[in-house]
């Protein structure tokens, strides 16, 4: 299955160098993932084809107009036969979430809406979005590069777009844990070593390593995601044995 994700932006070019870089590249070399950008500059009327106006009740910005939008939003539906949820980027947004990608990912199609300014007048957001999402709780100058971040993280989950050697599975947040860490040649550096247990060749041993290492880093560093799991007993395990070997050693452990 391939997405096709389009895009309203004043900025077109940016987006479309999303699609230039790395996987996100190969997804689209691939066709896996089609990328289209949409200006609503092209859809505004008259010799200044003004997109924005200033705020209604005063104060300092402008909003953008419900009209370029609204067409742009038209041409963009018909670009295509698959319905599309519309998805505005902005702060006020739900925040999203791996499992929020994972399920947008399998969608056959989508349109990205990002705002400048102010933000985008409510009426439009209330009668053509779907879905409003935010990529954390800070403040970004306009909705691109959030978009960037959906686009990105989407084209990577689509099937075929990782290698052979990378997989969606092992991916931090696949299983609600960060990811462990990850260690390649030299054995031995100034830095320090390699833990002993990866050069062992036990991949039962390794893959528990892993595992523990895995729980122990989400509870020193983001315990919200571990309280949001019910851990087995072997996973319990292994967390106490992290903590018990931790002790004193880290000064990221005072919850
Ligand atoms: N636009 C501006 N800030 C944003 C954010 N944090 N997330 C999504 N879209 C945005």
């Amino acid at each position: 299955m391939a997405v096709r994700i389009d895009v309203v932006t004043l900025f077109p070019e940016f987006v479309r160098q999303c699609a230039a870089f790395g996987v996100t590249g190969r997804a689209v070399e691939r066709d896996l993932l089609r990328l289209e950008a949409w200006n609503p500059r092209d859809y505004a009327e008259g010799g200044y084809r003004r997109v924005d106006d200033s705020v209604c009740g005063g104060g300092p910005g402008m909003v953008m107009l419900i009209e370029p939008l609204r067409r742009t939003l038209a041409a963009a539906h018909q670009a295509a036969p698959e319905a599309a949820p519309v998805i505005y980027l902005s702060p006020q947004g739900k925040r999203l979430t791996q499992d929020k990608v994972r399920q947008l990912a399998s969608l056959p199609r989508m349109i990205l809406l990002c705002g400048r300014y102010e933000g985008i007048d409510e009426r439009l957001i209330e009668h053509e979005v779907d879905e409003e999402l935010s990529i954390g709780d800070y403040v970004l100058s306009g909705g691109e590069l959030a978009a960037a971040v959906l686009i990105d993280a989407i084209g990577r989950l689509q099937e075929g777009a990782l290698g052979d050697a990378q997989s969606a599975e092992q991916d931090s947040f696949s299983d609600g844990l960060l990811d462990c860490p990850h260690y390649t040649r030299p054995v031995s550096h100034g830095f320090g070593e390699v833990p002993a247990i990866l050069l062992s060749g036990d991949h039962a041993a390794i893959a528990r390593w892993r595992r523990r290492e895995a729980l122990g880093r989400t509870w020193q560093r983001r315990p919200d995601l571990l309280d949001a799991l019910a851990l087995d007993v072997e996973d319990q395990r292994l967390l106490e044995e992290f903590k018990r070997e931790h002790k004193g050693h880290t000064h990221e452990q005072d919850h």
